[in-house]
Protein backbone atom coordinates (compact mmCIF):
# COMPACT_ATOMS: atom_id res chain seq x y z
CA UNK A 1 0.00 0.00 0.00
CA UNK A 2 1.28 3.40 -0.81
CA UNK A 3 1.40 5.83 1.76
CA UNK A 4 -1.21 8.83 0.60
CA UNK A 5 0.30 12.61 0.36
CA UNK A 6 -1.13 15.32 1.62
CA UNK A 7 -2.70 16.76 -1.27
CA UNK A 8 -3.92 20.82 -1.39
CA UNK A 9 -7.04 21.53 -0.83
CA UNK A 10 -7.79 24.08 -3.87
CA UNK A 11 -6.66 23.98 -7.61
CA UNK A 12 -5.40 26.96 -9.00
CA UNK A 13 -7.20 29.49 -11.43
CA UNK A 14 -5.18 32.19 -12.11
CA UNK A 15 -0.97 32.07 -12.34
CA UNK A 16 1.62 34.77 -11.68
CA UNK A 17 4.68 34.22 -13.65
CA UNK A 18 8.07 34.71 -12.03
CA UNK A 19 12.13 34.38 -13.51
CA UNK A 20 14.59 32.82 -12.51
CA UNK A 21 17.91 35.02 -12.85
CA UNK A 22 21.66 34.57 -13.04
CA UNK A 23 24.09 33.89 -10.08
CA UNK A 24 26.23 37.08 -12.09
CA UNK A 25 22.98 39.65 -11.38
CA UNK A 26 22.69 38.55 -8.11
CA UNK A 27 25.36 39.12 -7.19
CA UNK A 28 25.50 43.16 -8.39
CA UNK A 29 21.66 43.45 -7.06
CA UNK A 30 22.91 42.45 -3.64
CA UNK A 31 25.68 45.19 -3.79
CA UNK A 32 23.47 47.44 -4.65
CA UNK A 33 20.90 46.90 -1.93
CA UNK A 34 23.39 47.20 0.45
CA UNK A 35 23.01 43.22 1.39
CA UNK A 36 19.74 44.17 3.20
CA UNK A 37 17.08 41.54 1.39
CA UNK A 38 15.09 44.07 2.08
CA UNK A 39 15.92 46.33 -0.44
CA UNK A 40 15.83 44.46 -3.32
CA UNK A 41 13.09 44.70 -5.88
CA UNK A 42 10.84 41.56 -5.79
CA UNK A 43 11.34 40.90 -9.96
CA UNK A 44 15.43 40.02 -8.58
CA UNK A 45 13.37 37.21 -6.47
CA UNK A 46 12.74 33.88 -7.61
CA UNK A 47 11.25 32.01 -4.80
CA UNK A 48 10.21 35.01 -2.03
CA UNK A 49 10.36 33.71 1.61
CA UNK A 50 11.16 36.65 3.41
CA UNK A 51 7.92 36.68 4.79
CA UNK A 52 4.18 34.66 5.09
CA UNK A 53 3.03 37.65 5.85
CA UNK A 54 -0.23 39.43 3.05
CA UNK A 55 2.05 36.94 0.68
CA UNK A 56 -0.73 34.53 0.52
CA UNK A 57 -3.00 34.04 -2.55
CA UNK A 58 -6.64 34.64 -1.69
CA UNK A 59 -9.61 32.37 -2.99
CA UNK A 60 -12.36 32.83 -5.68
CA UNK A 61 -14.73 33.46 -2.86
CA UNK A 62 -12.56 36.33 -1.23
CA UNK A 63 -12.18 38.17 -5.25
CA UNK A 64 -15.85 37.46 -5.01
CA UNK A 65 -16.54 38.80 -1.83
CA UNK A 66 -14.06 42.08 -2.92
CA UNK A 67 -17.34 42.76 -5.16
CA UNK A 68 -19.61 43.02 -2.29
CA UNK A 69 -17.93 45.21 -0.24
CA UNK A 70 -19.16 48.36 1.18
CA UNK A 71 -17.44 51.48 1.38
CA UNK A 72 -20.10 53.44 3.61
CA UNK A 73 -18.12 55.64 6.00
CA UNK A 74 -20.15 54.42 8.92
CA UNK A 75 -21.85 51.29 9.49
CA UNK A 76 -20.99 49.46 6.39
CA UNK A 77 -22.81 46.05 5.94
CA UNK A 78 -18.76 44.63 5.79
CA UNK A 79 -18.24 46.05 8.88
CA UNK A 80 -21.05 44.17 10.20
CA UNK A 81 -19.90 41.20 8.19
CA UNK A 82 -16.84 41.56 9.75
CA UNK A 83 -17.89 41.75 13.22
CA UNK A 84 -19.99 39.15 12.63
CA UNK A 85 -16.99 36.40 11.36
CA UNK A 86 -14.38 37.91 14.59
CA UNK A 87 -17.63 36.81 17.15
CA UNK A 88 -18.02 33.40 15.66
CA UNK A 89 -14.75 32.17 15.48
CA UNK A 90 -13.01 33.98 18.34
CA UNK A 91 -15.95 34.56 20.83
CA UNK A 92 -14.98 38.34 20.81
CA UNK A 93 -18.02 40.44 20.62
CA UNK A 94 -16.30 44.04 20.34
CA UNK A 95 -13.72 44.75 17.76
CA UNK A 96 -11.65 47.75 16.30
CA UNK A 97 -10.62 46.81 12.36
CA UNK A 98 -7.17 48.24 12.04
CA UNK A 99 -4.71 48.55 8.94
CA UNK A 100 -2.62 45.71 10.17
CA UNK A 101 -1.01 44.06 13.09
CA UNK A 102 0.92 46.39 14.59
CA UNK A 103 -1.79 49.16 14.04
CA UNK A 104 -3.52 46.87 16.35
CA UNK A 105 -1.06 46.95 18.81
CA UNK A 106 -0.73 50.74 18.40
CA UNK A 107 -3.88 51.41 19.69
CA UNK A 108 -4.09 48.74 21.90
CA UNK A 109 -0.80 49.71 23.71
CA UNK A 110 -1.74 53.61 23.24
CA UNK A 111 -5.06 52.73 25.71
CA UNK A 112 -2.89 50.47 27.93
CA UNK A 113 0.99 50.30 28.61
CA UNK A 114 2.35 53.23 30.24
CA UNK A 115 6.46 54.15 30.60
CA UNK A 116 7.69 52.08 33.36
CA UNK A 117 5.33 49.32 33.00
CA UNK A 118 6.43 45.55 32.36
CA UNK A 119 4.74 42.76 29.56
CA UNK A 120 5.56 39.34 30.19
CA UNK A 121 5.01 37.18 27.32
CA UNK A 122 6.45 34.59 25.35
CA UNK A 123 9.14 35.79 23.07
CA UNK A 124 7.35 38.99 21.63
CA UNK A 125 7.40 39.66 17.86
CA UNK A 126 9.74 42.56 16.94
CA UNK A 127 6.35 45.24 16.55
CA UNK A 128 5.25 44.47 19.77
CA UNK A 129 8.33 44.84 21.59
CA UNK A 130 8.84 47.85 19.41
CA UNK A 131 5.29 49.66 20.33
CA UNK A 132 6.54 48.61 24.44
CA UNK A 133 9.62 49.83 24.11
CA UNK A 134 8.48 52.71 22.01
CA UNK A 135 6.59 53.43 25.24
CA UNK A 136 9.23 52.99 27.96
CA UNK A 137 7.59 49.67 29.01
CA UNK A 138 9.68 46.69 28.71
CA UNK A 139 8.77 43.44 26.93
CA UNK A 140 9.93 40.21 29.52
CA UNK A 141 10.57 37.08 27.95
CA UNK A 142 9.18 33.89 29.74
CA UNK A 143 9.17 31.46 27.12
CA UNK A 144 10.44 28.01 28.47
CA UNK A 145 13.95 27.10 27.97
CA UNK A 146 13.37 24.45 25.87
CA UNK A 147 12.94 26.44 22.74
CA UNK A 148 16.57 28.27 23.03
CA UNK A 149 17.75 24.41 22.33
CA UNK A 150 16.82 23.69 18.75
CA UNK A 151 17.69 20.26 18.48
CA UNK A 152 15.20 18.94 21.28
CA UNK A 153 12.12 17.75 20.64
CA UNK A 154 9.29 19.37 22.59
CA UNK A 155 5.13 19.65 21.08
CA UNK A 156 4.73 23.13 22.77
CA UNK A 157 7.98 25.73 22.19
CA UNK A 158 6.14 28.21 22.70
CA UNK A 159 4.66 27.93 25.94
CA UNK A 160 4.90 30.65 28.60
CA UNK A 161 7.66 29.16 31.30
CA UNK A 162 4.98 29.45 34.65
CA UNK A 163 7.32 29.91 37.26
CA UNK A 164 9.33 32.57 34.95
CA UNK A 165 5.75 34.70 34.60
CA UNK A 166 5.27 33.75 38.45
CA UNK A 167 8.32 35.68 39.55
CA UNK A 168 7.99 38.82 37.36
CA UNK A 169 4.01 38.81 38.66
CA UNK A 170 5.18 38.43 42.00
CA UNK A 171 8.35 40.98 42.37
CA UNK A 172 6.43 43.38 40.86
CA UNK A 173 3.46 45.52 41.54
CA UNK A 174 -0.02 44.95 39.70
CA UNK A 175 -0.08 48.44 38.75
CA UNK A 176 2.77 47.79 36.79
CA UNK A 177 1.96 44.75 34.65
CA UNK A 178 -1.11 45.86 31.84
CA UNK A 179 -1.41 43.05 30.44
CA UNK A 180 0.40 39.32 29.66
CA UNK A 181 0.87 38.78 25.48
CA UNK A 182 1.01 35.37 24.45
CA UNK A 183 1.88 35.42 20.75
CA UNK A 184 0.09 32.18 18.92
CA UNK A 185 2.16 30.95 17.39
CA UNK A 186 5.31 31.79 18.81
CA UNK A 187 7.27 33.40 15.71
CA UNK A 188 10.28 34.70 17.40
CA UNK A 189 10.60 31.19 18.66
CA UNK A 190 10.33 29.27 15.38
CA UNK A 191 6.67 29.47 14.88
CA UNK A 192 6.04 27.32 17.99
CA UNK A 193 2.88 26.45 19.42
CA UNK A 194 1.13 27.02 22.51
CA UNK A 195 -0.69 24.29 24.03
CA UNK A 196 -4.55 24.93 25.85
CA UNK A 197 -2.88 23.60 28.84
CA UNK A 198 -0.24 26.19 29.11
CA UNK A 199 -2.73 28.90 28.13
CA UNK A 200 -4.79 27.75 30.93
CA UNK A 201 -1.94 27.91 33.56
CA UNK A 202 -1.21 31.20 32.28
CA UNK A 203 -4.98 32.08 32.76
CA UNK A 204 -4.78 30.75 36.17
CA UNK A 205 -1.86 32.72 37.26
CA UNK A 206 -3.16 36.37 35.38
CA UNK A 207 -6.00 35.91 37.83
CA UNK A 208 -4.76 34.74 40.80
CA UNK A 209 -2.68 38.49 40.49
CA UNK A 210 -5.27 40.41 38.71
CA UNK A 211 -3.63 40.53 35.43
CA UNK A 212 -5.17 40.98 32.09
CA UNK A 213 -4.26 38.25 29.29
CA UNK A 214 -4.27 39.24 25.39
CA UNK A 215 -3.14 37.56 22.34
CA UNK A 216 -1.40 38.19 19.40
CA UNK A 217 -3.09 36.13 17.63
CA UNK A 218 -1.90 36.55 13.75
CA UNK A 219 -1.21 32.51 13.59
CA UNK A 220 -4.03 31.14 15.57
CA UNK A 221 -5.46 28.92 13.39
CA UNK A 222 -2.05 27.52 12.48
CA UNK A 223 -1.58 27.25 16.43
CA UNK A 224 -5.27 25.32 17.01
CA UNK A 225 -4.06 22.69 13.85
CA UNK A 226 -1.00 21.87 16.55
CA UNK A 227 -3.11 21.63 19.15
CA UNK A 228 -5.84 19.11 17.58
CA UNK A 229 -2.44 17.31 16.65
CA UNK A 230 -0.33 17.20 19.27
CA UNK A 231 -2.71 17.90 22.61
CA UNK A 232 -4.69 14.59 23.25
CA UNK A 233 -7.49 16.21 24.49
CA UNK A 234 -8.28 18.01 21.67
CA UNK A 235 -7.76 15.20 18.64
CA UNK A 236 -11.62 15.46 18.21
CA UNK A 237 -12.03 18.89 18.43
CA UNK A 238 -12.82 20.92 15.06
CA UNK A 239 -9.96 23.67 14.33
CA UNK A 240 -12.94 26.30 15.34
CA UNK A 241 -13.66 24.33 18.36
CA UNK A 242 -10.23 24.69 19.53
CA UNK A 243 -10.04 28.44 18.46
CA UNK A 244 -13.03 29.15 20.69
CA UNK A 245 -11.47 27.20 23.59
CA UNK A 246 -8.16 29.11 22.95
CA UNK A 247 -9.48 32.65 23.26
CA UNK A 248 -11.91 32.02 25.71
CA UNK A 249 -8.73 32.23 28.28
CA UNK A 250 -8.00 35.63 27.09
CA UNK A 251 -9.53 39.51 27.89
CA UNK A 252 -8.36 40.58 24.06
CA UNK A 253 -6.93 39.81 20.83
CA UNK A 254 -4.39 41.77 18.16
CA UNK A 255 -4.83 40.40 14.99
CA UNK A 256 -2.16 40.76 12.03
CA UNK A 257 -4.89 39.45 9.37
CA UNK A 258 -2.28 39.17 6.72
CA UNK A 259 -1.46 35.78 8.21
CA UNK A 260 -4.04 33.29 8.59
CA UNK A 261 -6.91 35.01 7.84
CA UNK A 262 -5.01 35.04 4.29
CA UNK A 263 -5.67 38.31 3.46
CA UNK A 264 -2.64 41.06 1.59
CA UNK A 265 -3.74 43.41 4.17
CA UNK A 266 -5.49 44.28 7.45
CA UNK A 267 -5.56 43.82 11.07
CA UNK A 268 -8.07 43.68 14.04
CA UNK A 269 -8.60 44.10 18.08
CA UNK A 270 -10.46 41.72 19.75
CA UNK A 271 -12.40 42.74 23.20
CA UNK A 272 -14.46 41.19 25.51
CA UNK A 273 -14.65 44.50 27.47
CA UNK A 274 -17.07 47.49 26.70
CA UNK A 275 -14.77 50.41 28.51
CA UNK A 276 -11.51 49.15 27.10
CA UNK A 277 -13.68 49.00 23.65
CA UNK A 278 -14.38 52.68 23.81
CA UNK A 279 -10.98 53.88 25.09
CA UNK A 280 -9.44 52.11 22.64
CA UNK A 281 -11.79 53.83 19.93
CA UNK A 282 -10.73 57.26 21.02
CA UNK A 283 -6.92 55.84 19.30
CA UNK A 284 -8.46 54.06 16.24
CA UNK A 285 -10.27 57.19 15.35
CA UNK A 286 -7.01 59.43 15.85
CA UNK A 287 -4.47 56.66 13.95
CA UNK A 288 -6.35 54.64 11.88
CA UNK A 289 -9.86 55.74 10.84
CA UNK A 290 -13.87 55.86 12.18
CA UNK A 291 -14.08 52.41 13.71
CA UNK A 292 -16.61 51.05 11.31
CA UNK A 293 -13.53 50.79 9.17
CA UNK A 294 -10.29 51.73 10.70
CA UNK A 295 -7.95 51.67 8.33
CA UNK A 296 -9.62 49.08 6.05
CA UNK A 297 -11.64 49.28 2.56
CA UNK A 298 -15.00 47.85 3.19
CA UNK A 299 -14.14 45.30 0.05
CA UNK A 300 -10.69 44.06 2.35
CA UNK A 301 -13.15 43.41 5.13
CA UNK A 302 -15.15 41.29 3.10
CA UNK A 303 -12.60 39.11 1.89
CA UNK A 304 -10.87 39.53 5.94
CA UNK A 305 -14.21 37.45 6.79
CA UNK A 306 -14.28 35.08 4.03
CA UNK A 307 -10.50 34.47 5.14
CA UNK A 308 -10.81 33.67 8.65
CA UNK A 309 -13.50 30.84 7.76
CA UNK A 310 -11.04 29.63 4.86
CA UNK A 311 -8.19 29.93 7.16
CA UNK A 312 -9.51 27.85 10.06
CA UNK A 313 -10.79 24.87 7.58
CA UNK A 314 -8.66 21.83 8.81
CA UNK A 315 -8.20 20.67 5.02
CA UNK A 316 -6.08 23.91 3.89
CA UNK A 317 -4.47 24.08 7.64
CA UNK A 318 -3.13 20.48 6.92
CA UNK A 319 -1.49 21.03 3.51
CA UNK A 320 -0.04 24.14 4.59
CA UNK A 321 1.93 23.17 7.61
CA UNK A 322 2.64 19.56 6.13
CA UNK A 323 3.97 21.91 2.68
CA UNK A 324 6.38 23.64 5.62
CA UNK A 325 7.28 20.48 7.17
CA UNK A 326 7.98 19.05 3.53
CA UNK A 327 10.78 21.51 3.82
CA UNK A 328 11.85 21.15 7.01
CA UNK A 329 12.38 17.34 6.40
CA UNK A 330 14.14 18.02 3.12
CA UNK A 331 16.50 20.05 5.03
CA UNK A 332 17.28 17.72 7.74
CA UNK A 333 17.56 14.55 5.86
CA UNK A 334 20.44 16.65 5.27
CA UNK A 335 22.12 17.49 7.79
CA UNK A 336 21.03 21.09 8.03
CA UNK A 337 20.75 22.21 11.88
CA UNK A 338 17.06 24.00 11.41
CA UNK A 339 14.46 24.47 14.64
CA UNK A 340 12.89 20.79 15.71
CA UNK A 341 9.93 20.41 15.57
CA UNK A 342 8.89 22.20 12.42
CA UNK A 343 7.10 25.30 12.93
CA UNK A 344 3.40 25.90 11.16
CA UNK A 345 4.73 28.92 9.06
CA UNK A 346 8.22 28.87 8.05
CA UNK A 347 11.45 26.97 8.64
CA UNK A 348 14.07 28.32 10.86
CA UNK A 349 17.87 27.45 9.89
CA UNK A 350 19.74 27.31 12.83
CA UNK A 351 22.72 30.10 11.38
CA UNK A 352 25.32 29.65 15.08
CA UNK A 353 25.09 25.73 13.53
CA UNK A 354 25.74 25.94 10.26
CA UNK A 355 28.16 29.13 10.02
CA UNK A 356 30.08 28.20 13.36
CA UNK A 357 33.53 29.88 11.74
CA UNK A 358 31.66 33.48 11.54
CA UNK A 359 31.93 35.86 14.57
CA UNK A 360 28.55 36.87 16.06
CA UNK A 361 29.34 40.58 15.76
CA UNK A 362 29.69 39.60 12.05
CA UNK A 363 25.80 38.81 11.96
CA UNK A 364 25.73 35.21 11.22
CA UNK A 365 22.11 35.03 10.11
CA UNK A 366 22.37 37.87 7.50
CA UNK A 367 25.47 36.45 6.34
CA UNK A 368 23.41 33.06 5.73
CA UNK A 369 20.38 34.58 4.04
CA UNK A 370 22.81 37.07 1.74
CA UNK A 371 24.38 33.50 0.98
CA UNK A 372 21.32 31.79 -0.34
CA UNK A 373 20.24 34.71 -1.76
CA UNK A 374 23.06 34.65 -4.31
CA UNK A 375 22.82 30.70 -4.81
CA UNK A 376 19.27 30.33 -5.61
CA UNK A 377 17.80 33.44 -5.72
CA UNK A 378 15.73 32.77 -2.71
CA UNK A 379 15.12 35.61 -0.37
CA UNK A 380 14.70 34.49 3.54
CA UNK A 381 14.66 36.62 6.72
CA UNK A 382 17.56 37.53 9.32
CA UNK A 383 15.86 36.57 13.00
CA UNK A 384 18.94 37.29 14.81
CA UNK A 385 21.36 40.42 16.04
CA UNK A 386 20.42 42.38 13.64
CA UNK A 387 16.36 41.83 14.06
CA UNK A 388 17.22 41.98 18.14
CA UNK A 389 17.93 45.69 17.79
CA UNK A 390 20.13 47.50 20.47
CA UNK A 391 19.28 47.83 23.94
CA UNK A 392 17.22 50.66 24.01
CA UNK A 393 19.09 51.73 27.61
CA UNK A 394 23.12 50.96 26.77
CA UNK A 395 22.83 50.90 22.88
CA UNK A 396 24.53 47.70 22.99
CA UNK A 397 24.21 45.52 20.57
CA UNK A 398 21.97 42.81 21.73
CA UNK A 399 22.76 38.99 20.65
CA UNK A 400 20.41 36.63 21.07
CA UNK A 401 20.18 32.64 21.77
CA UNK A 402 19.27 31.82 18.81
CA UNK A 403 20.66 33.39 15.40
CA UNK A 404 17.81 31.95 12.57
CA UNK A 405 17.48 32.49 9.23
CA UNK A 406 13.46 31.79 8.19
CA UNK A 407 12.27 30.58 5.53
CA UNK A 408 8.44 31.86 5.66
CA UNK A 409 5.71 30.16 2.91
CA UNK A 410 3.23 32.39 1.87
CA UNK A 411 -0.23 30.65 2.12
CA UNK A 412 -1.41 28.83 -1.10
CA UNK A 413 1.53 30.06 -3.31
CA UNK A 414 4.23 28.14 -4.10
CA UNK A 415 4.50 24.34 -5.57
CA UNK A 416 6.50 21.75 -4.11
CA UNK A 417 8.45 21.90 -6.71
CA UNK A 418 9.44 25.32 -5.52
CA UNK A 419 9.94 24.34 -2.41
CA UNK A 420 12.22 21.59 -3.42
CA UNK A 421 13.95 24.13 -5.44
CA UNK A 422 14.44 25.89 -1.85
CA UNK A 423 15.74 22.65 -0.23
CA UNK A 424 18.72 22.08 -2.96
CA UNK A 425 19.87 25.32 -3.31
CA UNK A 426 20.34 25.39 0.81
CA UNK A 427 21.95 22.18 1.02
CA UNK A 428 24.25 23.21 -1.97
CA UNK A 429 25.17 26.10 0.70
CA UNK A 430 25.46 23.45 3.72
CA UNK A 431 27.74 21.40 1.35
CA UNK A 432 30.35 24.12 1.05
CA UNK A 433 29.79 25.97 4.33
CA UNK A 434 33.33 26.17 4.99
CA UNK A 435 34.11 28.56 2.30
CA UNK A 436 32.40 31.03 4.23
CA UNK A 437 34.29 32.76 6.58
CA UNK A 438 33.39 36.48 7.35
CA UNK A 439 30.27 38.01 7.66
CA UNK A 440 29.11 42.14 7.48
CA UNK A 441 29.48 45.12 9.66
CA UNK A 442 26.67 47.87 9.82
CA UNK A 443 27.30 50.92 7.89
CA UNK A 444 23.92 52.58 8.50
CA UNK A 445 21.30 51.84 10.75
CA UNK A 446 17.66 53.05 12.20
CA UNK A 447 17.21 53.71 16.08
CA UNK A 448 14.84 51.53 16.24
CA UNK A 449 13.56 48.50 14.57
CA UNK A 450 16.99 48.84 12.05
CA UNK A 451 16.28 45.62 10.45
CA UNK A 452 14.02 46.93 7.69
CA UNK A 453 16.74 49.90 6.41
CA UNK A 454 20.05 48.67 7.72
CA UNK A 455 22.47 49.05 5.46
CA UNK A 456 25.72 46.46 5.53
CA UNK A 457 29.23 45.97 3.61
CA UNK A 458 31.44 42.82 3.37
CA UNK A 459 34.28 42.70 6.32
N1 LIG B 1 2.62 39.75 15.63
C1 LIG B 1 3.23 38.73 15.03
C2 LIG B 1 3.38 37.42 15.75
C3 LIG B 1 3.74 38.87 13.74
O1 LIG B 1 4.36 37.85 13.18
C4 LIG B 1 3.58 40.12 13.08
C5 LIG B 1 4.12 40.32 11.75
C6 LIG B 1 2.92 41.14 13.74
C7 LIG B 1 2.45 40.93 15.01
C8 LIG B 1 2.72 42.50 13.10
O2 LIG B 1 1.75 42.45 12.14
O3 LIG B 1 2.94 42.99 10.00
O4 LIG B 1 0.44 43.07 10.17
O5 LIG B 1 1.83 44.78 11.28
N2 LIG B 1 4.91 39.54 11.20
C9 LIG B 1 5.44 39.60 9.86
C10 LIG B 1 6.46 38.52 9.70
C11 LIG B 1 5.91 40.94 9.41
O6 LIG B 1 7.16 38.54 8.65
O7 LIG B 1 6.59 37.66 10.54
P1 LIG B 1 1.76 43.38 10.84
Amino acid sequence: MMNIPFAESFKIKMVESIRRSTRSEREKWIIDAKYNLFNLRSEQVFVDLLTDSGTGAMSDRQWSEMMLGDESYAGASSYYKLKDAIAEITGFTYFLPTHQGRAAENVLFSTLIKAGDLVPGNSHFDTTKGHIEFRKAKAIDCTIDEAFDTTLDHPFKGNIDIQKLEKVLSSNPKAQIPMIIITVTCNSSGGQPVSIENIREVSRVAKKYGVKLFFDAARFAENAYFIKIREKEFARHSIREIAREMFSYADGMTMSSKKDAIVNMGGFIGLRDKEIHQQASVFNIMFEGYITYGGMSGRDMNALAQGLYEGTEFDYLESRINQVAYLGNMLKDAGVPVQFPFGGHAIFIDAKRFLPQVPKEQYVAQTLAVELYIEGGIRAVEIGTILADRDPMTRENRYPDLEFVRLAIPRRTYTNNHIQYVAAHIINVWERRNEIKTGYSIHYEAPIMRHFTVELGKI
